[in-house]
């Protein structure tokens, strides 16, 4: 049974990618992107060594990975971190009184009918990630600067999605499977290597479908009784099609399904909140997903923005074929937990997600929405760098046309995507991301560090590996062509701030030189 009551006490605020939609105080917003928002992408290369003192467990020696007990051979692909690895097992999503172990339960208990998932490894093959569910050969997010790898073979599943297969083979017809996924990324108080998301999904044998229409009345019944204003200007067209496979009024059906579901999940977590009075806004937008069509991202009115909630769409029919359940169809959807928390709960920084600290573990309780009390924090420390692209580096771009391309081609994405045709210019998706297709410039062989484009997010990682969560923003403050020389110039300015102690400036300046030297030694940098 769908519940539509809001609960009390909920708060918040929030809006991804988009930067002409970014709240005043949140630098920017969770990614946690739904495929295909993606931009160029460049080759990146496996790194072969870590010098970061992270725990323990897992071991990465240099032939092989021990992730859970299970061993992993090492290849021209390896680009996990120990730094990484070590956050395998910490289960925010399962840890009671967490942020985001409470806004998985408040869905699962709004979804009562559904099953409950947790996958026991977040490794997965790279065909179950984005073969199975048809991603192209050439999709950026296979990338190595953009996923982690074990091997050529295995990879630290970037999106929940890449559990739909056996989850339905396993007969269950409507489930929620939560879960900690990875992706390579920049550094700032909305990004973080490990994040969380829902994978929310419903079918029906095909034979029951004709119950669906009854369902969906009593559900429309049910929101309109809600404050609640739904823009859904989509339509089924060439671009956003039913599958050929479907019965367009079981489609219909599905579709409408999908989005009464999805709305009453919006109130019951924003509804509480309408400002003034005023109803909830709702909009739906057309999306692209390779496992799904027709697709939709959908969008909450919120503190004056647009806020990117989450990705859905009816299920390819080929991915139920896969998972042996031909005779069913229907709907599914994924979210980012830290997204939504951050808003719900007012969290003005995604590493406090992993604090351990208690002033931030005890403010919360199972089953409620609370707004999250900021304690004092320790002060924040930044130092610049500012070097010369490797010259080889630099050549890569210039063969690639990618790499150094990113920051601009993200911003240009970012502008066409807040005009006011909704960001349906030829090349962007509605996801946000440039659509798979020859202007991304990934190729299924890595190159080797110091010949491959420079790429932020190889930049990212190192400084993360070194500096681990002592990082709080890397920055790109400034970058240039020498007019004579050619060469390339990059500033970035490296913010490091702790979460429980006071930083000395002589332990930020030795992490500093360290962050330093690693980077120069990989990406053959040179410090000006
Ligand atoms: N897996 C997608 C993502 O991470 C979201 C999604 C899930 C879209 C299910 C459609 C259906 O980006």
């Amino acid at each position: 049974m769908l519940r539509l009551a809001p609960s009390r006490g909920l708060l918040g605020r929030v809006k991804p990618l988009r930067a002409a939609a970014l709240p005043r105080h949140f630098p920017s917003l969770p990614v946690f992107a739904l495929y295909p928002r993606r931009n160029q992408s460049s080759n990146s290369v496996p790194s072969s060594s870590s010098s970061v003192a992270s725990s323990s467990s897992p071991s990465t020696s240099t032939s092989s990975y021990t992730v859970q007990n299970r061993s992993y051979h090492r290849d021209d692909w390896s680009n996990a971190p120990p730094v990484i690895l070590s956050k395998i097992g910490r289960n925010l999503h399962l840890t009671p009184n967490h942020p985001i172990s409470i806004l998985r339960g408040i869905i699962e208990s709004h979804f009562a009918e559904h099953t409950s998932v947790t996958p026991s490894t977040p490794i997965v093959s790279v065909y179950q990630n984005f073969d199975e569910l048809g991603f192209a050969p050439d999709h950026p997010g296979r990338s190595l600067t953009d996923s982690y790898y074990l091997n050529r073979e295995h990879m630290l599943r970037t999106h929940t999605s890449a559990h739909e297969v056996e989850t339905y083979r396993s007969g269950l017809d409507a489930w929620l499977l939560s879960a900690d996924v990875y992706r390579r990324d920049e550094i700032d108080s909305s990004h973080y290597p490990v994040f969380h998301q829902m994978e929310g999904t419903q079918v029906w044998p095909t034979t029951s479908l004709h119950e669906l229409q009854k369902r969906n009345a009593e559900l429309a019944k049910q929101l309109a009784d809600c404050p609640l204003v739904i823009e859904d200007p989509t339509t089924i067209s060439d671009s956003n099609p039913y599958q050929a496979s479907h019965d367009p009024e079981h489609a219909a059906q599905i579709t409408q399904h999908l989005k009464h579901s999805l709305n009453g999940l919006i109130f019951r977590l924003f509804g509480h909140t309408t400002q003034d009075g005023e109803p909830l806004k709702v909009r739906w937008i057309e999306a692209f997903f390779p496992f799904t069509t027709p697709s939709y991202e959908v969008e909450v009115w919120w503190n004056g923005e647009w806020l990117e909630l989450l990705g859905c769409g009816v299920v390819m029919q080929k991915t139920l074929d896969q998972a042996g359940v031909s005779h069913k169809s229907g709907w599914a959807f994924g979210l980012g937990l830290e997204r939504i928390a951050m808003v719900l709960f007012s969290i003005p920084d995604i590493r406090l997600f992993w604090s351990t600290d208690s002033r931030f573990l005890s403010q919360f309780r199972e089953g409620e929405i609370t707004t999250f009390k900021p304690y004092s924090r320790y002060p924040p420390c930044y130092k610049d760098m500012s070097f010369w692209v490797s010259p080889k580096q630099q050549a890569a771009v210039a063969a690639s046309g990618s790499g150094t391309a990113r920051v601009e081609s993200r911003a240009s994405a970012w502008e066409r995507e807040s005009g006011d045709n909704g960001g349906k210019e030829a090349g962007v998706s509605t996801a946000g991301g440039l659509e798979p297709s020859a202007t991304t410039a990934t190729t299924t062989t890595p190159v080797g560090g110091k010949d491959k484009a420079f790429h932020e997010n190889d930049y990212c990682e190192i400084v993360r590996e070194v500096a681990g969560d002592l990082v709080e923003t890397v920055t790109l403050i400034d970058e240039f062509t020498h007019p004579k020389t050619g060469r390339q110039s990059k500033a970035y300015r490296i913010n490091y701030r702790s979460m429980d102690r006071s930083l000395s400036n002589e332990e930020v300046n030795a992490l500093h030189a360290q962050v330093q030297d690693r980077l120069v030694a990989d990406m053959g940098i040179e410090i000006r």
